[in-house]
């Protein structure tokens, strides 16, 4: 039992193994290469992210790895089986895609398993278990730095399409935040990694929100020299929809071109209020001060505390000097 991690690591990496061989030996495998050829996939991105498949049935991962109560409950606790009431474990995934997650060591952790045809749920992950916990993880960091000698920026989207689609077309250095908005915990790790983190969320409402919730928990993290940027994708595309009409280079471009920070909480803070009064204006102020709070002290700072008193307050040195008063008293 002293060696349960070890072993469930290795377990782990045996079943991705067999996700990966049943692309290759399952009686409806055609149906899966199919739908991976559908979504332009190669065979030389599919082996780089170890996507696998799995055939509708109960018992694929059961029959092949449980052999004894101890393992049945291992799969459990790994995420890979449910416990019936009465019933012996069932295959937690069944007719799916499988997108391993590996953390950052590159073991296996958990999988992400997306349906071929409308079915709901569309992606089904691996709940919580001891060696995976969702918000610290990233999906296609660690291939990322397999295919990077030198990182220098990661672009961070949404989903494990957008990642191997991203990849497919040369774009790298993309990972995924795993379902939930990206979490300071991910941020940290991004910002461990790289100077430069570009958001490139889904161009539609729960995108642009989890980009400012990715805004808000990137804060304390912004210290000179590291950025965080935005890239809003058009209404109804993601970006694997967007490189696989624009290609690469259009791509990068809107990367290269990408919203840094102060502009975006500029902006959104504006829409919130009404500009052409002093009450408004006054408020805009007032609203800037939470998010000036939580960022450390670094001539960004400075640049937006200057640009808010010469723009929305009076200008005046007194000005500056009582808004950094009251932006260090909340803090
Ligand atoms: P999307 O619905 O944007 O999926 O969810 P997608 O990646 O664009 O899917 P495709 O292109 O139709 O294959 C983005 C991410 O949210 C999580 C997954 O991590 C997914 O990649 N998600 C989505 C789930 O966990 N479950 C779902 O049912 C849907
Ligand atoms: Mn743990
Ligand atoms: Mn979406
Ligand atoms: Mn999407
Ligand atoms: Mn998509």
């Amino acid at each position: 039992v002293y060696q349960q991690k070890q072993d469930d690591y290795e377990l782990m990496a045996h079943i991705s193994r067999f996700f990966q061989q049943q692309l290759k030996t399952a009686k409806d495998k055609e149906t899966a290469i199919d739908y991976l050829k559908g979504r332009g996939l190669s065979g030389e991105v599919v082996k780089r992210f170890g996507i696998g498949y799995i055939s509708d049935e109960w018992d694929g991962v059961m029959n092949t790895f449980s052999n004894n109560g101890q393992a049945n409950q291992q799969l459990i606790d790994l995420g890979m089986a449910i416990s019936g009431e009465k019933n012996r474990p069932y295959d937690r995934f069944r007719g799916r895609i499988m997108f391993p997650i590996s953390d950052k060591r590159g073991r296996v952790i958990g999988f992400g398993g997306r349906v071929l045809g409308d079915a709901k749920p569309k992606y089904l992950n691996s709940p919580e278990t001891r060696i995976y916990h969702k918000g610290q993880e990233l999906y296609g960091l660690h291939e990322a730095k397999q295919a990077n000698k030198q990182l220098t920026r990661l672009v961070v989207v949404e989903g494990y399409m957008d990642v191997v689609a991203l990849a497919q077309h040369g774009v790298d250095y993309a990972v995924a935040s795993l379902g939930t908005a990206t979490t300071f915990e991910q941020l940290q790790t991004l910002f461990r990694t790289v100077p430069e983190v570009i958001c490139c969320y889904d161009g539609d409402r729960a995108g642009r929100d989890a980009a400012w919730r990715a805004m808000e928990n990137a804060l304390p993290l912004i210290r000179d020299g590291f950025s965080l940027k935005f890239v809003f994708v058009p209404d109804g595309e993601d970006p694997d929809s967007l490189i696989r009409t624009q290609g690469q280079k259009a791509f990068e471009t809107i990367i290269d071109n990408a919203m840094p920070l102060s502009k975006f909480l500029f902006e959104q803070l504006m829409q919130k209020v009404d500009m052409s009064s002093l009450e408004g204006r006054a408020a805009l102020v007032e609203s800037f001060q939470p998010y000036l709070a939580k960022l450390p002290d670094s001539i960004l700072k400075d640049s937006m505390l200057n640009e808010i008193a010469n723009n929305f307050g009076t200008g005046s040195e007194q000005f500056l000097a009582k808004l950094t008063k009251n932006i260090k008293a909340s803090a």
